[in-house]
């Protein structure tokens, strides 16, 4: 026993398990891929170029995978660096944006903010961070597309606290904005450093390293570089934040790297650093009892579930976050919320190259499960006798909604089941209106295709055709007060009462003025954006 359980003490130490959070196009896919290349997982990046021939047919991940020949599953990776094991949960953004999105950041421990210089913070990056605020998790920055002209530096520290409400440190600061990106200079090791090699993004780059005041970097760089990159970094010592590692961990302070993922300037150093402050999984709050991710018992909810969409398989992959301990294939847990025993005989993981059967897993790592139907978002597993229950995953603010009936009315029964099955599997999120009754549901989600993906599964896999009206709501909030009567407010004309699948009272808006308006005119009434499953 007390091998096992510094075997999980030194395994839970080395992980990091993070997201990146980003506009789309802001260089997700790029800068993964370039991790990837760092870590070994993959040996060349390919061109750029040739990956953007279909790059809205199928996902990001399929695409990297069609044009390496390499098998990356769309949810989350695995691979080493520096005696590190890296688990980069995918977010999916572009077309594929969704509550699933979201929920991925519940499962990790960090999050890495991309952001393209140029354009400064961006709606989704927004919306994705503020998830990562409650959770209170570390949050990195990294500055892209460095090699073309950016923003000023300065700028985008100050649209970061102004925007995100958060303060930032650079760790490194760029050299060349205007598009002639040279390198950076590392506060730390207060050293410059400067970029050559790379051909392009394929490979690694070297960087020629050496003090600011050596003559070689002012004759390298020239007086106009020089001389700015002495005055910002004066400025910086001078007028800027203090390095916390405490402020950092605790998510009121994002460390801030720039760099060029395309050309792969500045994502050596970054990886590094980031590795260095980014959290080993910490004890997770559950009802029971914390839990300590180096326990000996094996414990872990299920964050995403995805369904086949292959109707003559109606099988479904549960995602589980392991939370502590040591996880074994075949082993024996128990699940909480279905109150039984059940064996996880053929758990799946994910490494770069490829979707193995996993042997053994730790605290931090993700492990998908074969669901024959028994898995739902939130759920506990655990081994040993503690009664533990994982806090429930909340769900996020839908920002579409539709009305939806059968069109054919005698396929009620299935068109419920589907539906319920649908919400279970946290695709949609089901309301109903108070004032009218339940003939019409109102399904809200948070990316449109979510509407496509309901149809089509419902045609295909429970035989209904729908008929859907599209409403002009874009914000549900639910009521906090409890016991209050909602039909007893004044609501703005446009807005609507409804109630979740656990009865609980929500108000469906059409904008944030219309939001605002309610507070204003019912004095107490407090509305919140973010409900739990549970
Ligand atoms: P995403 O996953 O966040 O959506 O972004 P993705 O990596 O697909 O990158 C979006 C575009 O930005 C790509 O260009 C990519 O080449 C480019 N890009 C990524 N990192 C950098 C960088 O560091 N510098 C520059 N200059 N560009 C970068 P594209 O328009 O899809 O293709 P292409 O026409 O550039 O080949």
């Amino acid at each position: 026993m007390p091998d096992l359980k510094a075997e999980i003490k030194k395994e839970v130490s080395r992980r990091k398990t993070f997201a990146i959070i980003s506009h789309p196009d802001a260089g997700k896919t790029t800068l993964t891929e370039k991790l990837l290349l760092y870590g070994g997982a993959i040996r060349m990046a390919g061109s750029v170029k040739s990956r953007k021939a279909n790059k809205f047919a199928v996902s990001d991940w399929m695409e990297i995978e069609k044009q390496r020949g390499i098998s990356v599953t769309s949810s989350v990776m695995q691979f080493e660096y520096n005696n590190y094991c890296i688990n980069i949960l995918d977010t999916p953004g572009h077309q594929d944006f969704s509550e699933d999105t979201y929920r991925t950041l519940v499962a990790a421990d960090s999050a890495v903010m991309l952001i393209d210089g140029a354009k400064g913070i961006e709606a989704q990056t927004i919306k994705l961070f503020h998830v990562c605020k409650l959770r209170g998790i570390p949050i990195f920055t990294f500055v892209n597309k460095m090699d073309r002209a950016s923003k000023d530096p300065f700028e985008l520290m100050e649209e970061i606290e102004r925007v995100l409400g958060i303060r930032s440190y650079p760790m490194n600061w760029p050299i060349g904005i205007d598009g002639d990106f040279k390198g950076v200079y590392n506060r730390k090791l207060k050293q410059i450093e400067l970029f050559t090699g790379g051909e392009h993004g394929q490979t690694q780059v070297s960087s020629q390293v050496g003090k600011v005041d050596d003559p070689v970097f002012a004759d390298l760089l020239g007086s106009h570089y020089h001389d700015k990159l002495c005055e910002d970094i004066e400025l910086l010592d001078m007028a800027g934040d203090e390095f916390d590692k405490k402020k950092v961990r605790n998510g009121e302070l994002t460390p801030m790297f720039f760099g060029s993922a395309m050309t792969n300037f500045g994502v050596q150093p970054f990886l590094e650093e980031f590795l260095e402050l980014a959290p080993s999984p910490g004890v997770v709050e559950a009802i029971g009892g914390d839990v300590d991710p180096e326990s000996d018992k094996f414990s872990g909810f299920i964050f995403k579930i995805q369904a086949n969409m292959n109707p003559t398989h109606r099988d479904r992959l549960a995602f589980l976050r392991i939370c502590s301990g040591k996880f074994t294939k075949g082993m024996s847990v128990k699940h909480v919320n279905a109150g039984k025993e059940v064996r996880l005989s053929q758990p799946q993981q994910f490494m770069a190259q490829e979707r193995t059967i996993v042997e053994e897993a730790y605290a931090g790592d993700i492990i998908g499960l074969f669901d024959p139907g028994i898995f739902n978002i939130g759920d506990t597993l655990f081994e040993g006798n503690d009664n533990i229950k994982f806090k429930g995953i909340p769900i996020f603010p839908a920002e579409f909604f539709s009305r939806i009936t059968p069109a054919d009315t005698m396929k009620r029964k299935q068109f419920i089941k589907g539906i319920n099955q649908l919400s279970e599997e946290g695709a949609i999120q089901v309301f109903k209106q108070i004032d009218i009754g339940i003939e019409a549901l109102i399904v809200g989600v948070v990316g449109a295709l979510q509407f496509e993906v309901l149809e089509y599964r419902l045609k295909n896999e429970y035989g209904v055709q729908l008929r859907v009206q599209n409403l002009p709501f874009r914000h549900a909030r639910w009521i906090k007060n409890e016991g209050l009567d909602p039909r007893k407010l004044n609501l703005p004309s446009t807005a609507i009462i409804v109630e979740d699948k656990l009865g609980r009272n929500s108000i469906l808006f059409e904008n944030e003025w219309s939001i605002r308006m309610t507070e204003e005119r019912n004095k107490g009434l407090e509305l919140i954006d973010i409900a739990t499953q549970d």
